[in-house]
């Protein structure tokens, strides 16, 4: 009796957590993914367990114990509970991504900003995909517009372009994404004057790659520029950096779209601008 009130006081927070702060608990596939709050810090196993009893699918569960770090933006988790298996198959809008959190970036929580983006693109595109990650959105977009011309998706950290390459069989996009390893920077020369359209979800140093992806436009099209932004001014400094970094090159430029794409921290959100860009001659 004694362990089953125990249990029941801890759902009843996990219930109280879900609802003050939902960016507590992310869902990759199998696992569930936790921060636990300092009053739970002693019976962070127990809490562990409880999730596992009332989500049958949920087969491991880690707790987050670090920012992202790095260039490849992972972090650092601490298992808790369940299969020591972190590899995982995740679904979302009948893509199927397979990947390993503990050593490739992937948020749950984007989906509908990756699927926002697939439905901007148009029949006979040649879209680039900088910091793609295990391909999600190159794989969203292939699957939405499947008379897209070419999604070319590069990355930098041989696992999640492991994963990429694999995520493009399992959803039968071989003939449409083409993966790429290494930096953004020496990989994109090739496809320089080709693209209709530039993805950057590197909202942590993107700035520095904005002259390679107008460099990767045909003589017009679409940059979709990611970047943080505080309270009140949420798109203010994404601005300046558009702003600044296109009169610098030199091209004509439009924001055609603002998008509060996630919270990140108090008062400070995940950005987008969508930029029309025309290169001057
Ligand atoms: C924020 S994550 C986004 C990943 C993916 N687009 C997604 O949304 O799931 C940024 C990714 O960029 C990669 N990256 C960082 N610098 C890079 C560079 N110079 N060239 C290629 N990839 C890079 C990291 O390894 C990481 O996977």
């Amino acid at each position: 009796m004694g362990k089953l009130r125990e249990e029941v006081k801890i759902f009843s927070e996990i219930e109280k957590i879900k609802e003050k702060r939902p960016s507590s608990f992310d869902v990759i596939g199998h696992i569930a993914i936790i921060e636990i709050p300092p009053n739970l810090e002693d019976k962070k196993e127990l809490v562990a367990q409880v999730i596992m009893s009332l989500n049958k699918h949920i087969k491991t569960v880690l707790e987050k114990v670090s920012e992202r770090k790095g260039i490849f933006r992972v972090r650092e988790y601490n298992f808790l509970a369940g299969e020591k298996n972190f590899e995982t198959i995740h679904k979302e809008y009948g893509c199927i991504f397979k990947l390993d959190p503990t050593k490739v970036y992937f948020s749950p929580r984007e989906l509908t900003e990756r699927q926002r983006i697939a439905s901007m693109v148009k029949e006979g595109e040649t879209v680039m995909v900088m910091f793609a990650g295990i391909a999600p959105y190159a794989i969203q977009i292939a699957k939405k517009q499947p008379k897209v011309k070419e999604v070319i998706a590069i990355e930098l950290n041989p696992d999640a372009v492991k994963y990429a390459r694999e995520n493009v069989i399992l959803n039968k996009v071989e003939d449409k994404v083409k993966v790429i390893e290494g930096d953004v920077k020496e990989k994109c020369v090739e496809f320089y004057g080709k693209c209709d359209r530039v993805i950057m979800p590197l909202p942590l140093g993107g700035e520095e790659f904005l002259d390679v992806a107008v460099n990767c436009l045909k003589e017009k099209g679409f940059i979709h520029f990611y970047n943080w932004g505080k309270e009140p001014n949420i798109f203010e400094n994404a601005e300046k950096i558009v702003k600044e970094k296109m009169e610098k090159i030199n091209v004509k430029y439009e924001i055609v779209g603002k998008r509060k794409v996630l919270p990140y921290a108090p008062r400070k959100w995940k950005v987008c601008l969508d930029v029309y860009v025309e290169k001057v001659q």
